[in-house]
């Protein structure tokens, strides 16, 4: 998978997939299954570190995750999703983080959150030759002043959705994430971009989907978001086999003659 195939497959209108993975098992898992893009997202702090939400998370924790990730992959493409604070600071900062998801990952690109807010750093990134996924709608770095609510549902609202999206593709963005807006904003925005779109709660309208894979494989219990659709219960699948090596440790019947040596 690469850029162009992506704007190839939005010009065919081929939906395009996208999923989170944070370790190398899970990164063979979503790349066999032949999934077009493996996000390695911030989410990791709430779905795999157990934190309220995705702020905690740092450069470095992101950097080695990705790493794991990249190792799993042979077809997909490769994005590191920039933590809280490490691309807002300053355009040099941003150019040295999005770097090291580059040069010390092997990423493909990287994903950034913001609208307008963020163009400059879009810019800054796509002059450096670091391709950039931009993120509108509610973006969660943002969580002290928008909450996890749908954004754009008013004509004013939407307008700067809209002018948002146009910014970032303008200023080097080859896709865009947008996540919990209505759908028909969605659309809207997807018939107006050259550049495939990405929804996450912004229905079916869009280019490509992107779900939290432990979303999908039913390993994060806190809550299940409208948005999600639960394929499998991992969690209880795990925890059942579990408890079977429990309870034959505690009978004695593992391990058998023939898992020991003689
Ligand atoms: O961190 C993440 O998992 C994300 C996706 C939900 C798009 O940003």
């Amino acid at each position: 998978m690469n850029i162009q195939e992506l704007l190839k497959k939005k010009s065919d209108g081929r939906k395009i997939t996208m999923l989170t993975a944070y370790d190398y098992p899970f990164a063979r898992m979503v790349d066999e299954a032949g999934i077009d893009i493996v996000l390695v997202g911030d989410s990791v702090s709430m779905v795999v570190q157990g934190l309220e939400n995705t702020l905690p998370v740092t450069m470095d924790e992101m950097i080695y995750h990705t790493k794991m990730v990249k190792r799993g992959v042979s077809n997909a493409l490769v994005v590191g999703d920039m933590p809280f604070l490490s691309y807002q600071i300053s355009i040099e900062d941003c150019i040295r983080n999005a770097g090291r998801f580059i040069k010390e990952c092997g990423a493909h690109a990287v994903k950034i959150e913001g609208g307008l807010e963020a163009v400059a750093a879009v810019q800054a990134l796509t002059r450096a030759e670091i391709p950039v996924m931009a993120h509108i709608g509610l973006t969660p770095h943002a969580v002290h002043r928008m909450g996890y609510k749908v954004q754009g549902r008013d004509e004013k609202a939407a307008n700067r959705l809209l002018e948002e999206a146009r910014a970032l593709e303008e200023a080097g963005a080859f896709s865009i994430v947008i996540e919990a807006v209505p759908m028909e904003l969605a659309r809207r925005i997807t018939e107006n971009l050259y550049i495939p779109t990405i929804g996450i709660g912004a229905g079916p309208h869009v280019d490509g989907q992107v779900l939290v894979l432990h979303d999908v494989l039913g390993l994060f219990e806190r809550f299940l978001p409208r948005f999600a659709r639960r394929y499998a219960n991992l969690k209880e699948e795990g925890t059942k086999a579990i408890r079977a090596f429990r309870e034959d440790v505690e009978k004695g019947d593992f391990p058998s003659d023939r898992e020991s040596f003689k």
